[in-house]
């Protein structure tokens, strides 16, 4: 008995987002694993079995892929994006190296998917288009004091930066603090582009100047761009297009 299982990014929304090989992978599937809202989006169709799971349960969830996939079965673990950030790879990775020796047999593949700082980067135009890193917001699986020097040390690089989950309910306080921390962090002024829902009916995009940015225009489903020193603005009618220059002089 041969199973696999794929980790596959659905990318950030949209149908047309969703990669060919990742297609192809749902279709040869037999069960299709993840988190609630993700599962949602795959199409029912007979031969197909869909588990869906709540949040906070990854590791649970990659066991339970795993061991489908040691009974034979073709398994494909949703997450949106791309699924090697901030996503369901890593966990499934963290789960074979501590459980039973013969996960690490199985026929493991990660397929890629855009992920949402790369699709909001496009609708802006190229923030991300010289050096960036991207931040996870969440202090779920970190300490907050490790988020708050990965800021600081982030503008003292001079980065652009992506910064996912920044504001959730349960911790509605973390991203007004971390606004805090760059503007005490900039000592200039430079474009923050909010981008909710990318790709998705409910899509809209804000560029903001730090200084005017308000916790509030965060949420669970919004991704943060903030420029570095060197990203620059294009005025134009409507949303002005936000770019970072290849080069820095010397
Ligand atoms: C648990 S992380 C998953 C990231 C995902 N693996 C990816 O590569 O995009 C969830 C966070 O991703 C961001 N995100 C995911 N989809 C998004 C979208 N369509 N538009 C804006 N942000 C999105 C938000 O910051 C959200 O809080």
């Amino acid at each position: 008995m041969s199973g696999s299982i794929v980790i596959a990014g659905l990318g950030p929304g949209a149908d047309e987002l969703i990669t060919p090989e990742v297609q192809a992978a749902l279709a040869a599937a037999s069960d299709v694993v993840g988190y609630i809202p993700y599962v949602a989006r795959i199409a029912e169709r007979p031969g197909l079995t869909l588990h869906a799971s709540d949040n906070r349960v990854e590791i649970d969830r990659a066991a339970h892929a795993l061991n489908m996939a040691s009974e034979g079965k073709n398994v494909v673990v949703v997450s949106s994006g791309d699924p090697g950030v901030f996503a369901m790879a890593a966990a499934v990775f963290e789960a074979v190296e501590h459980g039973p020796a013969h996960w690490r047999d199985l026929d493991i593949r990660v397929l890629p998917g855009i992920t949402a700082m790369l699709a909001a980067a496009a609708r802006a135009g190229a923030p991300l288009g010289h050096d960036f890193c991207a931040i996870n917001l969440s202090d779920n699986l970190k300490p907050w004091a490790l988020i708050e020097k990965r800021l600081r040390l982030a503008v003292e690089a001079d980065f652009a930066m992506a910064l996912y989950n920044p504001r959730s309910k349960s911790r509605p306080e973390g991203f007004e603090k971390a606004l805090d921390i760059l503007n005490d962090a900039c000592s200039d002024d430079r474009p923050v582009i909010f981008a909710r829902a990318v790709s998705t009916p409910e899509e809209a995009i804000r560029v903001v100047p730090l200084t005017g940015c308000a916790p509030e225009l965060a949420d669970m489903r919004t991704v943060v761009l903030v420029g570095a020193s060197t990203t620059r603005l294009i005025a134009r009618d409507g949303t002005p297009i936000v770019y970072t220059p290849r080069s820095v002089s010397s």
